[in-house]
């Protein structure tokens, strides 16, 4: 469990004190992947980066299974950095090393026994899938190679936490894709806590389990993401979310030209799969119009949004039906 108990930092410049992050409460639950969004200057790579203390804070406290991290020395440090491993945007590998001696190294640096180092080597690749890749050099290899090869030296030394920073911002979606579900693998198989920081709702929504939406350095929002990505109550969340749906521009609904009561209605899990709106549109004789929808995964959890004018019949029995069924309706337009 990680836990920020009025954390705060501020950097000098100069003789001024720009504050990156406010102070801030936060728990990062064990075995949970957690991530942080939040545009460019929001502070995340500073909050990460307080976790394995790259960064120091300039007020409260921070608590790794109970233990103060603000109070360790340089040994206390080095422990802890052996608990938690890190990955990067730009992978930060060693050129001049091949895959196996990238991955061998923070284990060279722990002091593993040599015979040992070889054998753990090879079980990390395979763990990411590049076994076949051991005596290439980081020049190579693919962005998503590269990446791999950081998780690979990330896990070396057993860390129970990963910290990625913005770790697919510089892939393309297919490789972004397959490097998330790797994650995810690491985070089920090993149990590991994650947390990830991104500019991008689409990879809270793949592989989070919870989410703190972060911005001009204070957390706006926090919740499971089923929560918050289908019914964000912030400014902030809600841009996030529009991007995902409908890409940077967002959509410009023109409801003027339809007629009709407007509502927004939220499927989460199995009743995506259910016939309702046939259903209730028939049993109340209303008639819908079905103005955007879409049907995807929150993590591993299917759900609907559909957005619909209903006309005629008994519209105000027909919203009361859709709430009744346990599906959450917004009213866009009475
Ligand atoms: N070493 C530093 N010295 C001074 N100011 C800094 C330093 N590092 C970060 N900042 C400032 O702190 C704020 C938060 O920066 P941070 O790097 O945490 O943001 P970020 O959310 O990671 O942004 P990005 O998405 O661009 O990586 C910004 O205003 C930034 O200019
Ligand atoms: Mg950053």
């Amino acid at each position: 469990m990680i836990e920020f108990q009025q954390l705060q930092k501020s950097y000098a410049v100069g003789d001024r004190q720009v504050v990156a992050l406010h102070p801030l409460d936060l728990t990062i639950e064990s075995g949970e992947v957690f991530g942080i969004v939040g545009h460019s200057g929001a502070g995340k790579s500073t909050l990460i980066r307080l976790i394995n203390r790259l960064e120091e804070p300039s007020g409260g406290r921070l608590l790794i299974d109970g233990d103060d991290v603000t109070a360790l020395d340089r040994d206390g440090l080095r422990v802890l950095r052996r608990r938690i491993g890190m990955i990067f945007q730009h992978f930060n590998l060693l050129s001049s090393r091949t895959v196996a001696g990238n991955v061998a190294f923070p284990l060279q640096l722990a002091g593993t026994a040599h015979e040992r180092i070889d054998a753990r080597v090879a079980e990390l690749l395979e763990r990411v899938g590049l076994s076949d890749h051991a005596g290439k050099y980081p020049a190579q290899l693919s962005g998503g190679q590269k990446q791999r090869v950081g998780i690979a030296r990330a896990l070396a030394t057993g860390p129970r936490f990963l910290l990625c920073d913005e770790a697919t911002s510089a892939l393309d979606p297919q490789t972004t894709a397959s490097v998330l579900q790797l994650l995810a693998q690491i985070n089920r198989e090993l149990g590991l806590t994650i947390v990830l920081i991104t500019h991008e709702m689409e990879v809270i929504r793949r592989v989070c389990d919870r989410v703190g939406v972060l911005d001009g350095g204070r957390l706006v929002e926090t919740g499971p993401v089923t929560q918050v990505f289908l019914h964000p109550r912030h400014p902030t969340t809600r841009r996030f979310v529009s991007e995902d749906e409908y890409g940077e521009n967002g959509l410009h609904r023109d409801f003027d030209a339809v007629a009709g009561r407007i509502l927004r209605l939220t499927f989460l899990g199995a009743d995506t799969y259910q016939p309702l709106l046939g259903r209730i549109a028939r049993e109340t004789g209303v008639d819908y119009n079905i103005l955007s929808g879409r049907i995807d995964r929150i993590k591993d959890t299917p759900y609907g949004q559909l957005t619909v004018a209903l006309v005629g019949g008994d519209v105000a029995q027909a919203q009361a039906r859709f709430a009744a069924a346990g599906v959450a309706v917004e009213e866009l337009r009475a």
